[in-house]
């Protein structure tokens, strides 16, 4: 930052309650044009609802939002665009069957008489999508491009309307590790454009690689705004939690694989299609075995299809030595197989019931059991949870899902599973969205489990996650496992080595 930048936009003492309780206690950001502003803090911290209240989707209870100097209301999303902000969300509401260049150009597609000019039409869009870098075809179908893909064009069209400033609301968290990179080149483009952006993230390595300043909320309140350069990592993690965070690697024991002890779980020559063919894998008792792959290696398919959510065409499944069918997730269930999936928002939560119905959701078989009693024990087992894993929201267990922040969703789907008296816990993306100190209780939480003997089974694109909870990781590529390494041999190099398709 030098004196001559300009300050673009000033959020000025904003404050916000939910049910009574303060969710944003004054808080104060000022944004430069021109720069990468990290917004930081724990799961519920109130980064999300902030930035909603800059797009218009909640209105503010106090404050003042000044854009070049000049106070301005946003009531609605329209206000918002009008004032040249925009929001890309995670999961866009794009129109999938909708060609890129028709979506970069709806509205404004040049015509002929009366006829769209495609030529000229996908040429204005290649255009565009070069401002950013992006070499894709824009004949493509929305729905057939990637994510990170699809958040690009998002970024695209935005600025083609105008925009000053951009939101990104954890963009990140569904990318795999290589397509990071991607989405960092344009923002740089954008930012020479003298674009600015909010950027929200969990993965604190992305903020240094990307962000200029960083501003800290720690319970609705602000900490403090930073200079990247003259902050480290462990300072950061300190203004979010408010104390240092020394994640001790637990000398655990790990069990020995090669053991004579039965496996519990036992996949011998699954595949279906071409998704995934001959996957031989056993986990016993208290292992916890990662299965490392690089976008569409996969490997996520291959936990699904053990949950009973697709159907294998080869191979089979075996529980405590014993051959089970599983044409469906309830099968699974009896099996003692439990899932935490990797798109929480659409198969694991029930949105509009509270907290205490969720993490209790996969046992009420065994509540019951208390009959008249159920009420209290559901509420002492949800409390368990809550406290254990750090589960925060405004209103108290009785909260409904769908009003708590995306962490603390996480941890609630989490929790749930945790709680079902499982044998084998099949895990995707187990901590998407969850900051950095919840994390480490997650992490506790599984080997504390496993030391009880649950077998977990563990999908993750976070290499540091695979590197630092497994006993044990598989490599996957195009459908095969290509490696298996062991807690000691495993490297960040071998594994992404392994999950390129190269061999040892
Ligand atoms: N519509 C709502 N109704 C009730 N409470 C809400 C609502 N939206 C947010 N909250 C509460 O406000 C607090 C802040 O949530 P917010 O989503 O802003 O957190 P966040 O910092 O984005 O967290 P995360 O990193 O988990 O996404 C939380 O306690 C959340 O439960
Ligand atoms: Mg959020």
């Amino acid at each position: 930052m030098t004196p001559s930048d300009k300050l673009l936009l000033q959020m000025q003492d904003i404050e916000k309650s939910f049910y009574g309780v303060k969710v944003l206690d004054k808080v104060s950001i000022d944004l430069y044009a021109g720069e990468v502003l990290a917004l930081l803090g724990e799961n519920g911290a109130g980064k999300s609802t902030l930035i909603k209240i800059l797009n218009g989707d909640y209105q503010k209870d106090g404050g003042t939002i000044l854009i070049d100097g000049q106070p301005v209301q946003i009531n609605r999303p329209r206000d918002a665009e009008a004032l040249g902000i925009r929001m890309i969300y995670q999961e866009q509401h794009y129109a999938g069957e909708l060609s890129v260049t028709e979506n970069l150009l709806l509205g404004h597609l040049p015509m002929r008489g009366f006829i769209v000019d495609w030529k000229a039409a996908h040429n204005q869009a290649r255009e565009r999508l070069k401002l950013l870098k992006l070499d894709l075809d824009p004949t493509k179908l929305m729905m057939n491009l990637t994510v990170v893909e699809r958040q690009i064009v998002e970024v695209v069209k935005a600025i083609s309307g105008n925009a000053r400033i951009i939101v990104m609301d954890e963009p990140t968290a569904a990318f795999p590790p290589n397509e990071v990179a991607l989405l960092f080149d344009s923002i740089r483009a954008l930012v020479k454009q003298g674009i600015s952006i909010i950027y929200i993230s969990h993965r604190l390595d992305e903020i240094f690689q990307i962000a200029d300043r960083a501003t800290v909320l720690r319970d609705g309140k602000l900490v403090g705004t930073k200079s990247i350069t003259d902050i480290t990592q462990r300072d950061l993690v300190q203004m979010m939690v408010g104390h240092d965070v020394t994640r001790g690697t637990s000398e655990t024991s790990i069990p020995d694989a090669n053991s004579n002890t039965k496996p519990v779980l036992q996949v011998s020559g699954l595949g279906r299609g071409s998704i995934f063919t001959n996957i031989d894998l056993q986990l016993i008792p208290g292992e916890i075995v990662g299965i490392f792959g690089l976008l569409g290696a996969g490997h996520d398919a291959i936990i699904n299809t053990i949950f009973g959510e697709s159907q294998p065409d080869r191979g089979s499944i075996m529980i405590d030595g014993k051959q089970v069918t599983i044409t469906n997730p309830r099968d699974a269930r009896r099996a003692g197989i439990g899932l935490v999936p990797g798109d929480r928002k659409v198969q694991g939560l029930v949105l509009d019931m509270n907290v205490r119905e969720n993490v209790t959701l996969s046992n009420w078989g065994a509540l019951s059991r208390w009959g008249f009693f159920q009420r209290s024990s559901e509420k002492s087992r949800a409390q368990q949870w809550i406290d254990r894993l750090g589960i925060r929201m405004a209103g108290g267990m009785t909260t409904k899902l769908r009003f708590l922040s995306g962490g603390n969703q996480q941890k609630v789907v989490l929790a749930r599973w945790l709680e079902a008296n499982v044998k084998v816990l099949l895990l995707n993306e187990p901590t998407w969205g969850v900051d950095v100190g919840a994390r480490g209780d997650i992490y506790a939480q599984l080997e504390a489990l496993a030391s009880q003997g649950l077998a977990i089974l563990l999908v993750s694109s976070d290499l540091d996650e695979v590197l630092s909870v497994s006993h044990r990781v598989l490599t996957v590529y195009k459908g095969q496992l290509t490696g298996q390494f062991s807690r000691s041999e495993a490297s960040r190099e071998k594994l992404l080595h392994a999950a390129a398709g190269g061999t040892l």
